[in-house]
């Protein structure tokens, strides 16, 4: 349909229609008008599988068609593999349209402010730029396929407890630069179909009545011309809400918040206009999705079970590998550990949960290839401790190499409700320790959605594989890089803090009485543990490789940032060479920070800006060039409520995490200094260095009055630090008149 089609389609529809339209149909429908002929195209979950409910119920969330289970998106960050990703997008976008189904409601992008977050497992990092390029790559490839995503949840949900209700405080800077950038770069890159409106409140409103943030933020500033869907239930009044940008309520309280809509139109409470907007959004994605839904096709089960297996694969993190225990050479002496070897937790639990078309698990793979491996479960998924299990399994593994599959039950983490610590579950600690004293070598491989502590048991491990929730080929996937067929290239997403009571955001999660207080700011992740100088278990960025990789000839360029430099030109090219210093094929992510020593605002101590993935021979090396851009050097202005560039040092490091960055360069940035308009509460300070008039008043007032400002710094300090017309009331240098005309008021 045409816009014109879309606004005689609106002329037809009566009131009633128009506000039964802005809520679903049932549970994963949009509204039918059948008098019109307008369908109402099924949405649903979700990030990393299809969960298409057979009988469209919400009651049978669990109850779904088969569908591939991806790696969630823990793991996907973890690639740090854009088109990898992108494939990935494209696959389930094949899957939604196949099931007949116009959305998919993903990808999840909250940032990671806490490991304890229940829905960490569904979302991709600390880092707003990794998480933005990636999901911009997702959203690509599921939108490539003629059907939509769900960019979820906007915005600032980062946590479960009291999810319905928490208000989430966050000053604006920290807003701007850590929970709204992958939002925004998704939004303005992958333009998808709709954006999901999160349950929280932000700064004491509603997301889905929060004006600022769905008009504001994401249309006015950010273009966005496509829908806002609520989360399920997340709707707290409905008037206010479409007042507000929220066009789509699910799954639809239809009746009384129908009603709603017609008698606040009615009434004059709410513009018709409003209203016809919200309308045309809607159609406008019924419109959209209508070509695939006429054809909706088929995918390749296989074809998709093997690139779930290559993406597990890809993000399996390897943190350690002392004596390279790793890859294992041979079946000889090799025996396997851990129910999660037999029964794979390969998905999180929740919306998100997906029937999969099938499961590989890592001991079948292994025997696969290997025969008949030595098994023993070691402890029981049920969590009651039975100490034959692990008696078998310390037998089993007296002077063996111990392949240990461990990580967190799937009660530990879920949507619905946080993590109150980090630690594995204390029977496998227990196996762990005992296998590890009479085993020729201990291997873990982990299955978790979000970090676990290691300090307490990192030594007793050879190796370690962080294979987050790998989805329905995890078992396949480790099996690969465990066996060397594929040379591990996973990075960190997330940090791994040695302890919980390292990390900031703690002292303020998961917050009381309906309020979480984000107190940390902008310091969460390795922005919070590089500031406070803190030791990491594993920090973001790392991941080993089977083969090493050197870093060398750093060579900068910057370019001057002028007024008309625009937000996305480049002004800071930096080229390095990496080279494969090992004896076999393997990928590597150099990543690129940014750090601003002289800055005159706070900024972190190192910012992710970009990365790359480079695949590179045994001897080979390649020059990589990065180009930076003004946005990529810029803070968010408070007082001028935009982007702003200083001039002055930008350090830049490169390398293979943010704690091992072999080359580091600076250059000096020349740009206008940043200038603040002067207002009437500018202090004396700032009215002095910006209007030589003034300054010379000053002067003289203090110096009638007998105080020299260069030689009197209490006095000074007193005066400076003082907003102007205040001063005026203390030393009448002008009058008020005078300073209003000089402000231009
Ligand atoms: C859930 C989730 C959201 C999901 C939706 C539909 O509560 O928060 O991510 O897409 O409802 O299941």
């Amino acid at each position: 349909m045409t816009p014109a089609e879309i606004t005689d389609l609106i002329s037809q529809l009566t009131l009633e229609e128009k506000a039964s339209l802005c809520s679903g149909g049932d549970s994963w429908h949009l509204q039918t008008v059948e008098r019109l002929g307008i369908p109402g195209p099924m949405v649903t979950d979700g990030p990393h599988g299809l969960r298409k409910v057979a009988d469209g119920s919400m009651a049978g969330i669990y109850d779904s068609v088969p569908a591939t289970c991806f790696p969630t998106a823990a793991g996907l960050a973890s690639t740090w593999d854009p088109e990898l990703v992108h494939d990935v997008g494209a696959a389930l976008g094949e899957e939604t349209r196949a099931e007949a189904v116009s959305v998919l409601l993903g990808p999840g992008i909250n940032m990671k402010r806490s490991p304890l977050c229940g829905r960490n497992f569904e979302y991709f990092s600390e880092d707003p730029v990794l998480a933005g390029i990636l999901a911009t790559e997702l959203v690509r490839g599921i939108q490539s396929q003629g059907v939509g995503a769900s960019l979820k949840h906007f915005a600032a949900n980062n946590q479960e407890t009291d999810r319905l209700r928490v208000s989430a405080g966050i000053d604006e800077r920290t807003l701007r630069e850590i929970y709204l950038p992958a939002f925004e770069m998704v939004v303005k890159h992958a333009k998808p179909w709709t954006v999901m409106c999160s349950y929280n409140a932000l700064n004491g409103v509603y997301c889905s009545q929060n004006r600022w943030l769905l008009t504001q933020v994401l249309r006015n500033e950010w273009g966005y011309d496509g829908l806002v869907i609520s989360d399920w239930g997340a709707v707290v009044d409905r008037v206010e809400g479409l007042r507000a940008g929220l066009d789509l309520e699910m799954p639809g309280d239809a009746p009384r918040n129908d009603a709603r809509i017609v008698e606040a139109v009615r009434n004059g409470d709410l513009d018709e206009e409003v209203l016809d907007t919200a309308v045309a959004r809607i159609l406008t994605l019924v419109a959209q999705a209508s070509a695939a839904m006429a054809d909706p096709g088929s995918y390749d089960i296989e074809a998709h079970h093997q690139l779930a297996r290559r993406a597990a694969a890809a993000s399996a993190v390897l943190l350690k590998n002392d004596g390279d225990a790793l890859p294992l050479t041979g079946p000889d002496d090799v025996v396997v550990i851990g129910e999660f070897a037999r029964t794979p937790r390969f998905q999180g639990a929740g919306s998100s949960k997906v029937n999969p078309t099938r499961v590989d698990t890592a001991l079948d793979s292994l025997r696969h290839i290997w025969g008949d491996v030595p098994f023993a479960p070691g402890f029981a998924l049920t969590g009651e401790s039975d100490p034959r299990l692990a008696e078998d399994a310390e037998s089993l593994a007296r002077g063996k190499t111990a392949v240990l599959f461990l990580g967190l039950p799937a009660v530990a983490e879920s949507e619905g409700y946080d993590r109150t610590n980090t630690d594995l579950p204390a029977d496998q600690l227990d196996l762990l320790a005992r296998v590890s004293k009479i085993a020729f070598r201990t291997i873990v491989v982990l299955s978790n959605g979000s970090s676990v502590g290691m300090a307490e048991w990192d030594d007793q491990a050879d190796a370690i594989v962080e294979c987050w929730l790998g989805g329905q080929a995890s078992g396949s996937g480790v099996v690969d890089v465990l066996t060397g067929k594929v040379n591990p290239s996973g990075h960190l997403a997330e940090t791994i803090a040695v302890t919980l009571s390292d990390i900031p955001a703690q002292l303020n999660f998961p917050g009381e009485f309906q309020h979480v207080t984000y107190g940390e700011g902008r310091y969460i992740g390795y922005r919070g543990l590089d500031v406070i100088e803190r030791e990491v278990a594993y920090p973001f960025g790392h991941g080993l490789s089977y083969t090493t990789f050197d870093y060398s000839d750093l060579d900068l360029a910057v370019r001057p940032v002028t007024d008309e430099t625009a937000q996305d030109e480049s002004v800071l090219t930096v080229t390095f060479t990496i080279s494969n210093t090992g004896d076999r094929t393997g990928s590597a992510v150099p990543q690129v920070y940014l750090g601003f020593p002289d800055a005159t605002v706070n900024r972190c101590v190192r910012e992710l800006k970009a990365f790359r993935r480079v695949e590179l021979d045994p001897g080979k090396s390649r020059s990589i060039t990065i180009d930076l851009t003004r946005r990529d050097l810029s803070y968010w202005d408070i007082l001028l409520q935009s982007w702003a560039v200083e001039p002055g040092t930008v350090r830049v490091e490169v390398g293979r995490s943010s704690r091992d960055l072999p080359l580091t360069g600076v250059v000096i940035l020349d740009a206008p200094t940043v200038h603040h308009p002067l207002r009437r509460d500018s202090t004396v300070a700032e009215w002095m260095a910006a209007d030589e008039e003034f300054a010379a008043k000053v002067r003289r007032a203090t110096e009638q009055t007998g105080i020299d400002l260069d030689s009197d710094p209490t006095t000074a300090a007193f005066i400076l630090a003082m907003p102007a017309y205040k001063m005026l009331q203390m030393a009448p240098i002008m009058t008020p008149e005078e300073l209003d005309e000089m402000l231009g008021d």
